[in-house]
Order: structure tokens, then sequence, then C-alpha cells
């Protein structure tokens, strides 16, 4: 298996003097990135509500988005965990606080898409089994690996994650197909702020390792979780929910559609972006090279604004404190 390849390879190289600061050269001055706030929102699902036709009027590309909030959440933990561990090997009390905004903003994407996902229950989406089908693989799997290696697959997992809100925000009009507001506002807030925190997990990777080899494993693997396990995941979503449906024609229609949605290289959200992804392994790669400024002050202004799609579920935010070391 790839995982247990890569672990013992870990295991070997990169014992505790992996924390050791390296590339000092690239890392940018944490003095001058502003701070992030924690936004809170009350959205209140509920089953007969959700639009399973929200993006772009598709069944197959909803399913599969549904799929990914299922799974992500599993990979926030993964993220929140590995993040909390790093933190307090981190010197600078601005990259420390940019941390603990990480860790607050990924523990309410978490618990929100978990309300998601319960409500998707009752449209028969198939969440109690790939909930245990998550919990196990990560409790076994990607939990057990050694603290280097899951803090370069938290790097890679918020590059896809980061990838994912930029391609989204450049297609905005994407997710006015539908009147479902609340589902709206679950993805437009999570992708705001998936780019917002960019390149935290990144600058803490290269600040307390910054091993190009062990970088580049971790983004294999959160590649072939997102775009390998996610994708068939979902493909099994209609045999597991309603098989009836693949007997018709619509159906089929639907999910070609869908899979071009998703995976055209001209236009598809995973498809179109695959040079962007991998980006990553440019060895001076960073975040902040692929600028969304412009992208968040508007979204920031749009979406939390009297109107915007944010607006009426939002209930408060909370910047932790610049905390000067003793
Ligand atoms: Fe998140
Ligand atoms: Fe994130």
């Amino acid at each position: 298996m790839i995982t247990t390849a890569i672990r013992k390879t870990v295991s070997r190289t990169f014992k505790p003097s992996a924390l050791k600061p390296r590339n000092q050269a690239q890392l940018p001055d944490f003095a001058i990135k502003s701070s992030i706030p924690i936004r809170h929102l009350a959205i209140g699902f509920k089953g007969k509500e959700i639009d399973l036709s929200f993006y772009m009027n598709n069944q197959f590309a909803t399913l599969f988005f549904a799929t990914l909030s299922v799974f992500l959440t599993y990979g926030e933990d993964l993220v929140i965990e590995t993040a909390r561990h790093h933190r307090e090997f981190i010197k600078d009390p601005v990259l420390k606080q940019r941390v603990t905004s990480l860790i607050g903003q990924e523990a309410i994407h978490s618990k929100l898409h978990n309300e998601f996902n319960d409500a998707i229950t009752e449209l028969q989406y198939p969440v109690r089994l790939y909930r245990f089908l998550g919990e196990q693989f990560f409790k076994h799997v990607f939990l057990r690996f050694p603290q280097p290696l899951k803090l370069s697959m938290m790097a890679g997992i918020e590059h896809f994650t980061a990838v994912l809100a930029e391609y989204m925000m450049k297609h905005e009009q994407n997710f006015y197909h539908s009147d479902d507001a609340k589902t709206r506002a679950l993805w437009m807030w999570h992708m705001l702020e998936e780019s917002e925190h960019k390149d935290i997990a990144y600058d803490v990777y290269q600040l307390l390792n910054g091993n190009y080899k062990l970088r580049a494993g971790g983004f294999l693997l959160a590649y072939i979780t997102i775009l390998v396990l996610v994708p068939f995941a979902a493909f099994m979503v209609p045999v597991l929910r309603k098989p009836q449906e693949m007997l018709t024609g619509k159906f089929w229609k639907d999910m070609r559609r869908g899979i071009n949605l998703l995976f055209s290289p001209t236009e598809g959200v995973f498809g179109s972006t695959q040079g962007q992804i991998f980006d990553y392994l440019r060895p001076d790669f960073h975040p902040n090279d692929h600028d969304t400024t412009e992208y968040l002050d508007y979204y920031k202004n749009k979406l939390l604004t009297e109107g915007g799609a944010l607006h009426s579920f939002f209930i408060k935010e909370f910047t932790p404190k610049v905390q000067q070391a003793a």
C-alpha cells in the first residue's frame, strides 16, 4: 500500500529532527500578514429543503460535493489535530495566532458540514456508511502517520481546498442556479475561508520542516484521497441510494454532464485546475503566488453585508489575540 510505504520511509528519514527550522530564506514576513477572524454561522439545515441538484442543476455534481462534504470533515479533523500539535513549536507570535485562526475556522467548517451531512441522511444519502468508512480510514491510516507526514499532508489538503476555493470564487454564478440559500451559504462561506487561510499550513510546514520530498509525498496522499477515493465514493452514491434511477436515460445524461462539470479539462472544477494543482510541486512554490486578494475582498464585502449570501446566517466573529512571546 502506498500509504504504508510512505509512512515507513518517513519514519526512517524524518525522526524528531524534522522539527528543525529550514528554508528560512523562503519564509514570508509574518508581521505584515493580516489577522484572520473565526466566523460563527448558524444555518439550520433541513433535509427537505436541500436541493439535490444545487450545483448547476446537476444531481451527479451535487452528490459529488455532498460526498466531499462527508469526507472533508475528517480532513479538517486531521488539519486541526496536526495544527494543534505543531503550534507548540512555533515561536513567531503572528504565525502562532494565524494557526489558532486556522484551527478555529476548520472546527466550525467541520461542525457545519456535519450538520449538513446529518440533514442529507433524510434524502437517502449513505451518510452512515461513508462516516463509518471515513472514520476507520482516518483513525487507522492517516492519524497514525508520523507528525512530519501529517504536517505535509495538512499542507497538501489545504492546497487542494485553496485551488477549489479559487475556482469557485471565479465562478460565483455556479452557486446561483438554485433557490437553496442554505447550501449556497455553506459552500460560499467555506470557500471564502479556505482562500483566506490558504498559506498558513504551508508556512508552518516550511518553517518546521521544509523537506521537498516529504512535501511532495503529502501532496500525493492528498491527491489520491481527494481525486481518486472521493470520486470513487461519489460514483457509488447512486448505486447505494436509488439504484432504480440508474435505469433511466435521464440519469446517464445527468451523470455525463456532471462528469464534465467536474473533470472537463477546459471548464471542469478539477479538470481545468490540474495545472494549478500540480504547481504545488514547483520547488519554490508558495500559495500566495496565486493572488486571490481581490476576490477575497469582493467576497467579504458582498457576502457578509446586508443582502449577501451569508448575512442572515452570520452570528459573530472572533479574532484570536497575538500573544507576544515571553
Ligand atoms: Fe475547511
Ligand atoms: Fe482549510
